[in-house]
């Protein structure tokens, strides 16, 4: 109870500021808060997230986890498939410090510019930091442009719900992350662009939370033609 009132105080007195900053200051509670989001909500998105791995993941795969935070999935995945070549990418220097207790790769780069080229990756993850960007269909590409032909991306991501009273029962919690975690709840059929064709999509029982995947075909460049 303590911890959580001491939690509380912390990002109530947290500056308002750029998202690298705000990470950077969270990085050493990330971990409790995180566990908090997904007991109440992210839980479900992020196990149908780990089905979809468990069912992909080979040795000699190239994975990267794009905005990897403190490498908590990271962890899991290493742990799942040691023969795996990770990568972890986050832009809080922070937070990538933590990651580095994961071993693989640990690149400080903008999910809107990843430095890596194209198709470098068999499976490209990304979980809950697309909405902390300020573009996030920008940041789709990115993450497409990096996954190789028949690779798979898969999301977890903060949505909105779409009904009324799921939108006013949630308005607490949508403007504390807002507000405090820098974070947005994008559409339910984010990102648009594949929507249409997602491999496997799952909405939290609140509509709050989101997981999608998507198989990349081996004749598609790029998202935007
Ligand atoms: C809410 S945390 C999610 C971390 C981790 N993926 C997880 O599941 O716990 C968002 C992370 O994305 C990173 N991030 C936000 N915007 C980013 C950007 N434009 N480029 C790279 N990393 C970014 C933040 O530094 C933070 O570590």
């Amino acid at each position: 109870m303590l911890t959580k009132i001491r939690d509380l105080l912390f990002v109530l007195t947290l500056p308002r500021t750029d998202a690298v900053t705000l990470y950077d200051g969270l990085a050493a509670r990330y971990d409790r808060f995180h566990r908090r989001w997904l007991i109440h909500v992210g839980g479900e998105p992020l196990a149908a997230l780990q089905g979809s791995l468990a069912a992909e993941l080979r040795a000699g795969m190239h994975v990267l986890d794009a905005g990897c935070g403190t490498g908590a999935l990271a962890r899991w995945i290493a742990d799942m498939e040691p023969g795996v070549h990770l990568t972890m990418a986050d832009f809080a220097p922070a937070m990538l410090e933590r990651a580095k207790t994961v071993p693989g790769r640990h690149v400080r780069a903008n999910l809107l510019a990843l430095p890596f080229a194209d198709g470098e990756f068999d499976v490209v993850i990304c979980t809950w930091a697309l909405e902390t960007t300020e573009d996030p269909e920008r940041a789709v590409e990115e993450l497409h442009r990096v996954l190789s032909p028949g690779g798979l991306l898969c999301l977890c991501l903060c949505t909105a719900p779409e009904s009324p009273s799921s939108k006013l029962r949630s308005l607490p919690l949508r403007l504390s992350i807002t507000h405090f975690f820098s974070g947005r709840f994008l559409r339910l059929d984010f990102p648009e662009q594949l929507a249409s064709r997602s491999l496997r999509r799952l909405v939290s029982r609140r509509g709050l939370a989101s997981f999608v995947c998507w198989r990349k075909p081996p004749e598609l460049r790029s998202l935007i033609s």
